[in-house]
């Protein structure tokens, strides 16, 4: 996701921020900038769409001269990736520029207040409100950090920020609400950073911003103020990491951060979008085609790997809520059949990337055809996201482990917005809406409690891991989490595994069933609960190993194992978005166990671009 990096001192500012931002480019980004405070009103500004080479390209030797200055990539959220909304943003005159990690929730109010004011406006962004606001502070004769601390009580939602003014030249102030920053102190220098790895290499020692904190830097050293603007006492730590610990936040693995990153992905995805009082989902990317959506009577998922599997789970929700028939389809067969679409047919296209060329070429075949295209998209302003006619971005930041697991479970829980967004538009009544925006609104909290049980499964995967042979069962919407369980443990444990439907299990997998092919059965207490305990009993009447997945305070299948993983008790179609997660650590310590290379698993690769 985005990533700032901020520098105060002896030195020349401009190569210390492209260093540091270069150090924050694994975590993805679509476009980049740099502002340097040359004197008293005189800051000068680069932008780039890219890689950080193309700034270093466009500064090329004009003279960049200056000891204060701040950085950005900028992974798009509110506006598309362009120039003009690459950030360090500026007020009217060009004389406050900051940098922006995180989300300005009420911006679009702000924004109007501030044009009726007279303010111009050149970007599309939610962050370029908060330079104009400081400018609107400063005329009140207010200090930087004073007119900061007063902007940023008018706004609500999320930041990191670092921001410097020509009007006091010798002068950073950075802030930290619910968005990481941190202050690295140098030798007579400060850098600012919202990831550790942007500053290492200059200074281990760094003083990490709390809510509601900000940092003034100038050259009398640094203080950190509170909202009140008082002055709060802070410890230096010392950081002891290399650079690409520091990348994993201390995780060894990016699978197992992003794994462990769930329930923030998720309030992000969820952020701004359920509006539980009225039993809605506000989707904005699909309100332009909410008339049209209304029309549509049949529904064609398309999707590959892991999306795909999100997509099987949107069926049962979209058919079971909004009774839109739905089929779902691997992109990479719906491309060369002859499918039979007509006006009232969507197609649906699901994908982390939005660059995968067999759901490319599902969409575009679509399209040809007179199709209306939507998508569910992490990437902004990736291919898919620009060809489809409306779509819902995820929101999760970039996914770098080779197998997909946040963006698997913010696929689900935007397919089941979409869903309470097209039941509510047909049939649904609004007590049911209520209901379901009510238990979407738990997940990040649900997540949570999965993730609390993780040296359980860990200790699970070292008992199991020396086994060849896996399957995992499910039924109706675990069937699809079956076979999602069984993918990541082979992508990154080389695992034989096959997931089932439970009820398929006789009609031939089960003459494999013996004492060294364990099971791993996902038997919630739903619907189906009692036909997948009768599927268990088949596999302990063979001496299958078992391993259960089941809701917290079912006693029951302590009958049947010992192994027993608990998910919290949700409504039947949200289970997935639980019951995942404990296979997704399952597999991943699976490999651990196994010495596998996990974010670089044999043979993968994350985005596939070619057929
Ligand atoms: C690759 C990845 C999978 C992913 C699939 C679809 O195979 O390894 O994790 O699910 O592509 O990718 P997409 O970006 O379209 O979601």
């Amino acid at each position: 996701m985005c990533g700032i990096v901020g520098y105060l001192g002896k030195q020349q500012a401009a190569p210390i921020l492209l260093e540091g931002l270069k150090r924050l480019e694994y975590r993805g980004y679509d476009s980049c900038g740099l502002a340097v405070l040359r004197k008293k009103n005189k800051i000068q500004a680069f932008k780039s769409v890219g890689r950080i080479s193309e700034l270093e390209k466009k500064i090329g030797n004009k003279k960049l001269i200056g000891f204060i200055g701040c950085g950005h990539t900028r992974w798009a959220t509110h506006g598309a990736p362009t120039e003009k909304n690459a950030h360090p943003h500026s007020d009217c005159q060009g004389k406050i520029w900051l940098v922006h990690n995180g989300i300005i929730e009420n911006y679009q109010e702000l924004k109007n207040k501030l044009e009726k004011l007279g303010h111009k406006f050149k970007s599309q962004t939610d962050t370029e409100v908060l330079a104009h606001l400081i400018e609107e502070e400063q005329k009140k004769e207010k200090k930087l950090e004073e007119a900061v601390i007063s902007a940023l009580k008018k706004a609500r939602g999320t930041f990191g920020l670092v921001v410097i003014s020509g009007n006091e030249p010798n002068k950073m102030v950075a802030a930290r609400q619910s968005s990481p920053l941190l202050i690295g102190v140098g030798s007579g220098e400060y850098l600012v950073a919202s990831d550790a790895s942007a500053i290492v290499t200059h200074t281990k020692k760094v003083v990490y911003l709390d809510d509601g904190e900000i940092g003034v830097i100038n050259g009398d050293g640094l203080r950190i103020l509170n909202l009140d603007n008082r002055e709060v006492a802070k410890k230096i730590q010392e950081i002891d990491w290399n650079i690409e610990k520091v990348q994993k936040e201390g995780y060894a693995h990016f699978m197992l951060k992003e794994i462990f990153e769930q329930p923030s992905a998720l309030e992000n995805s969820l952020r701004g979008r359920v509006i539980e009082e009225e039993g809605l989902a506000k989707l904005g990317g699909i309100e332009g085609v909410e008339n049209k959506l209304k029309k549509i009577d049949r529904l064609i998922i398309v999707a590959c790997g892991t999306a795909y599997l999100a997509g099987q789970v949107g069926e049962y929700m979209l058919e079971e809520y909004a009774g839109i028939p739905t089929e779902v389809e691997y992109a990479s067969e719906f491309r060369y059949r002859k499918p039979i679409l007509n006006k009232k047919t969507a197609l649906l296209c699901i994908s982390q990337s939005g660059e995968t060329a067999d759901t490319l070429a599902a969409l575009q075949e679509a399209k040809r055809k007179g199709a209306m295209t939507l998508g569910i998209v992490n990437v902004v302003g990736s291919s898919i996201a620009r060809q489809t006619d409306a779509g819902i971005y995820n929101h999760i930041g970039p996914e770098i482990g080779v197998a997909s697991t946040k963006a698997f479970t913010s696929q689900l829980c935007v397919l089941a917005l979409l869903t309470l967004f097209l039941a509510r538009q047909r049939q649904m009544s609004y007590v049911m809406g209520q209901r379901i925006a009510r238990e979407i609104k738990q997940m990040p909290e649900l997540t949570k409690q999965v993730l609390a049980e993780s040296s359980k499964i860990r200790k699970l995967a070292k008992k199991y891991c020396a086994f060849e042979d896996f399957f995992f069962l499910g039924r109706k919407y675990n069937f699809p989490i079956a076979i999602e369980g069984a993918l990541k443990l082979k992508e990154v444990s080389y695992i034989h595994a096959e997931g089932y439907g439970a009820g398929e299990m006789k009609h031939g997998p089960i003459a494999l069933v013996g004492k060294d092919f364990v099971t791993f059965a996902l038997a919630p207490q739903d619907s189906v609960y009692h036909k997948m305990i009768s599927n268990i009993q088949e596999i302990k009447a063979r001496q299958g190993p078992l391993i259960a997945l089941t809701t917290k305070g079912n006693n029951e299948i302590k009958k049947m194992t010992r192994d027993i993983i608990y998910i919290p008790k949700t409504i039947e179609m949200l289970t997935p978005i639980l019951s995942v997660i404990p296979l997704q650590l399952f597999a991943y310590y699976a490999a651990l166990f196994r010495r596998c290379d996990i974010d670089k698993p044999k043979n993968l690769a994350k985005s596939v671009t070619v057929e």
